[in-house]
């Protein structure tokens, strides 16, 4: 008998039929741009139109997320190399697709993450200096082929996000990055919408939290009505 993993769409990457890609959603952008806030409203605004919404978070999707996400950005843990930083958040990914985003799509919900691959790319990629066809070569083994149809990038100077996070807490391991590194990372997210036009939309993040949640709530609405 040939073996068979259910859990994949197969190792090559193709995703399975019966996985509505159209219907996933994700937040990127830097630091203290305001994602998890948008994130929430946009969540509320599709379950209000009767859509079925799973609202989720990289890293920290899954049960084992979790503990990768304190491994990867609490201060207290010992720092890990740019590899080893870049294989756990790929470990978080695949867990993320499989254990949830995948089943959530295939049963025909809308899922909203707040940060994906993209974030991969900017921060692994652009920020630490890791070849960027590496990292989409891991990135596409990790997904399975499971990839957001629509991309909101929260953009604002890094200064100013991180400003916003330290006028609340103490930074984590990432957002204590020199800003240089933050520089980058926005670079890496505005080349990315400047590379796929048609899926990243690029908002201004310091405009107001309600006139940006309805631009997003609009986009999202066209969207998902046009590919039902
Ligand atoms: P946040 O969810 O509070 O934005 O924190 C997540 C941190 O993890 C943020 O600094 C960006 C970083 N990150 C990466 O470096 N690579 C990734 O692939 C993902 C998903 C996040």
């Amino acid at each position: 008998m040939v073996a068979r993993n259910e859990g994949r769409a197969s190792i090559a990457g193709s995703p399975r039929a019966g996985t509505d890609m159209n219907r996933f959603i994700t937040i990127e952008g830097v630091e203290g741009a305001g994602k998890t806030t948008q994130a929430a409203r946009l969540a509320d605004a599709l379950r209000r139109d009767g859509h079925d919404v799973v609202l989720t978070r990289e890293p920290g999707g899954t049960e084992l997320g979790r503990s990768l996400r304190s491994l990867l950005l609490d201060e207290s843990s010992l720092a890990p190399t740019p590899q080893t930083e870049l294989l756990l958040y790929l470990a978080d990914r695949a867990e993320h697709v499989e254990r949830l985003i995948r089943p959530a799509l295939e049963r025909g919900a809308v899922v909203i993450a707040d940060r994906f691959s993209d974030s991969m790319i900017a921060y692994q990629g652009h920020g630490r200096g890791v070849a960027i066809e590496t990292v989409r070569g891991l990135d596409d083994f990790a997904r399975g082929g499971v990839e957001p149809a629509l991309t909101f990038v929260l953009d604002l100077p890094p200064e100013d996000g991180l400003e916003r996070i330290r006028a609340t807490r103490s930074g984590d391991r990432l957002e204590n990055e020199d800003i240089e590194f933050h520089r980058r990372v926005r670079s890496g997210f505005q080349a990315i919408a400047a590379e796929n036009p048609e899926r990243v939309a690029v908002l201004d993040a310091r405009e107001d939290v309600s006139t940006l949640a309805g631009r997003i709530a609009d986009r999202a609405r066209a969207h998902l009505g046009s590919s039902k």
